[in-house]
Parts: structure tokens; C-alpha cells; sequence
């Protein structure tokens, strides 16, 4: 990446493998009941997107509901049967130690997952179980330790059906998926997404609700590391307000490259709706792209399509000529509020 990634997040983006097959080793230590109330995830930024991920992957086989919570408050269900995660990987972000504070008070049973920080101090004063991650990772590089211990605690823990297979395929089609799409491969289609988002604002679809959390993910990494704005937005629900939008000024529209994500799984009523969506309101589109996730489960499908939009990410960085790692915004406003509370 020559001069614009000095810090190496491409090298970081390259290693999700390595770093699922980490995370998921990690959660073997965490002890939880069978049977949760709820499974609460609390957690912001690229700390919080892991319990977007958890949501999508059990809302179908598991009954027991996953709320995210990306505030200072929890919601009022939350009570002593529930199993809560408190995920910053820095351990010192204010809305999630605000919460996990609270759902202690509660007496819930709480897990931080953390590379340090107030939160793992306050894990230890507790006595509550505590996921260690390895330290010296921008938050949004962690993704698999934010996430994967979480599943792996709640497959060992029988609380939903063995994963280990799930996970190991996950590292493995993130690999190949890695391998093929990686700025220099030759028919690299992250570096021709890069290309199509370049000077455009990027607009990232799921074509399933199962994909929203990658969508957002792909959002927050062009964010992030590209330093762009971006949007993103889910079918079927965009059917019902964002397609009138595409009314807009033709001139305006060009400004718009968007991208569709799809699942292999999607339901054929979706991908129609997207078949139709494309033919009513995308043509003036400066771009309109199409991307499939890879693999057969659910966690290898998530894992494989949120990799793709971590290559684009760092590959219009380059093109920008941004440094992809430092996001000095989200630390000036941090030190702000800390400043604000003395
Ligand atoms: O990507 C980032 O750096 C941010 O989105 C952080 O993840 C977010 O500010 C929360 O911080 P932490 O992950 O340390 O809890």
C-alpha cells in the first residue's frame, strides 16, 4: 500500500482469518447458563457491530432474543436471568461502561470482552468473567475478537447448537475469499468497487435483512477507513420510503455508486424486488454493482462479504490518498467529552 498505510491496515484486513480462528478460542473459557431470559450485546462502533452480526445469526434458529444496545441505557427487559456481553475493545468507551455498570446493578450475568481498560477493571472488581483480547488492534481490525468469542461461549455453553464446524469454515472462506479479492489479484472486484466508489457517495444495500449488519459494516469501514461519507439501507424495508427517493435530480444521482448485497440464501421474492428496484430507480446511478457472499453457513456467508467491503474500504483509501488506520475525529471527540466530565 506504499506511503498511504503506514500502520498496515490492509495487512490487519489480510489476517481476519488468523484472527477468527483466535477469536473463536477464546470464548471456549466463558461459562454461561443454558438458558438466558435474553442475550443482551453492548457495544459501539467497531465494538458494537458484533452483536448487529449475533442478532442476524441466531434470529432464525435461536429462541431466545438478542437485543443490541448502543446507548447508555438498557432496555427495561433486562434482569438478573439475562446473559449480558459488555464489548469496547478499548474498555474505556463511556456509553458501554454506562450500561454495563447498570446491568450489573441489576444482576445480570455479565461478560466483558476487552482488550483492557475501565472495563476490565471493573470485570475484575466484580469477579466477572472477562474475554482478554490481544491488545494493539484498532477497533474495527478486531472485528472477529468482538464477535466470534461471543458465539463460540453460547455454542459451547449449549445454549445454541454446536458451531465449530461453522467457524472453522467461516476462517476458511474468509481466506479464499481474501486471496481472490485482494487489491493486487488480478480480477480483484474490491479494487474495481474501490474504483466505481471513487468520487461518488457510496450507497450499500443488503438485498436481505440477514445482511443488514454487513451492510452497515461496509458503511462504517468506507467510513473509517476511507474517510467518506456513506449510506446504507436494507430491502425489503427501502422498498417502502428510500425507492421514492431515487426521484431525485438525475444529476445528482450520478453522484451515487451503489452496491447490492446478496446472500446465496435470499429468498426469491427479494431477489426480485431487487431485480425491479434496479429497473425503477437506479438509472442514473453513477454506478450499480452486485455482490454475492460465499460459503454455505450463516457465519462463513457474514464473515465472507463483510471481508469484500473491508478490501474496498482500504483500497479507496489508496485511491483517496487517506491513511486508513488513525480516525482522529472519534478521538478528539472522546477526549472532548472526557474533558467535559472533570
Ligand atoms: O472504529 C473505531 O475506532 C470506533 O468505532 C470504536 O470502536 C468506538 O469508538 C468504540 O470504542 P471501543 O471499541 O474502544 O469501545
Amino acid at each position: 500500500m506504499g506511503d498511504h498505510d503506514p500502520q498496515g491496515m490492509l495487512d490487519l484486513v489480510l489476517r481476519l482469518p488468523v484472527f477468527c480462528r483466535q477469536a473463536w478460542t477464546l470464548g471456549r473459557e466463558v461459562v454461561v447458563a443454558a438458558r438466558p431470559s435474553a442475550i443482551v450485546v453492548i457495544g459501539m462502533g467497531g465494538s458494537g457491530i458484533g452483536g448487529d452480526l449475533l442478532r442476524a445469526l441466531f434470529l432464525d434458529d435461536v429462541p431466545v432474543p438478542v437485543a443490541v444496545v448502543k446507548d447508555y441505557r438498557l432496555p427495561a427487559f433486562v434482569d438478573r436471568a439475562a446473559l449480558v456481553f459488555a464489548c469496547s475493545y478499548s474498555g474505556n468507551t463511556e456509553e458501554t461502561l454506562a450500561a454495563y455498570d447498570d446491568a450489573s446493578q441489576r444482576g445480570a450475568t455479565c461478560v466483558a470482552v476487552t482488550s483492557g481498560g475501565a472495563l476490565r477493571d471493573r470485570a475484575a472488581q466484580r469477579g466477572q468473567q472477562t474475554v482478554l483480547l490481544p491488545p494493539g488492534i484498532p477497533p474495527r481490525a478486531a472485528l472477529p475478537y468482538v464477535f466470534l468469542p461471543m458465539v463460540s461461549a453460547l455454542s459451547h455453553g449449549g445454549v445454541v447448537p454446536p458451531m465449530d464446524d461453522a467457524a472453522h469454515e467461516a476462517a476458511e472462506v474468509v481466506a479464499a475469499v481474501l486471496n481472490a479479492e485482494r487489491p493486487d489479484a488480478p480480477s480483484s472486484r474490491a479494487r474495481a468497487l474501490a474504483g466505481a466508489f471513487h468520487g461518488r457517495i457510496p450507497v450499500i444495500y443488503s438485498a436481505t435483512p440477514f445482511l443488514e449488519p454487513a451492510a452497515q459494516r461496509w458503511k462504517d469501514q468506507l467510513n473509517e477507513n476511507a474517510k467518506t461519507f456513506a449510506v446504507w439501507n436494507t430491502f425489503p424495508e427501502l422498498n417502502h420510503n428510500e425507492t421514492v427517493g431515487w426521484g431525485l435530480d438525475a444529476a445528482l444521482a450520478t453522484h451515487l455508486a451503489v452496491v447490492v448485497l446478496h446472500d446465496p440464501h435470499e429468498s426469491d421474492r427479494l431477489r426480485r424486488r431487487v431485480d425491479i428496484t434496479k429497473d425503477l430507480a437506479f438509472g442514473s446511478a453513477g454506478s450499480v454493482d452486485e455482490v454475492t457472499a460465499a460459503g454455505s453457513g450463516k457465519l462463513a456467508r457474514l464473515l465472507s462479504i463483510i471481508a469484500i467491503g473491508d478490501l474496498v474500504s482500504v483500497d479507496l483509501a489508496r485511491r483517496r490518498e487517506v491513511d486508513p488506520t488513525p480516525v482522529p475525529v472519534i478521538e478528539e471527540l472522546k477526549k472532548r467529552l472526557s474533558e467535559s466530565r472533570r
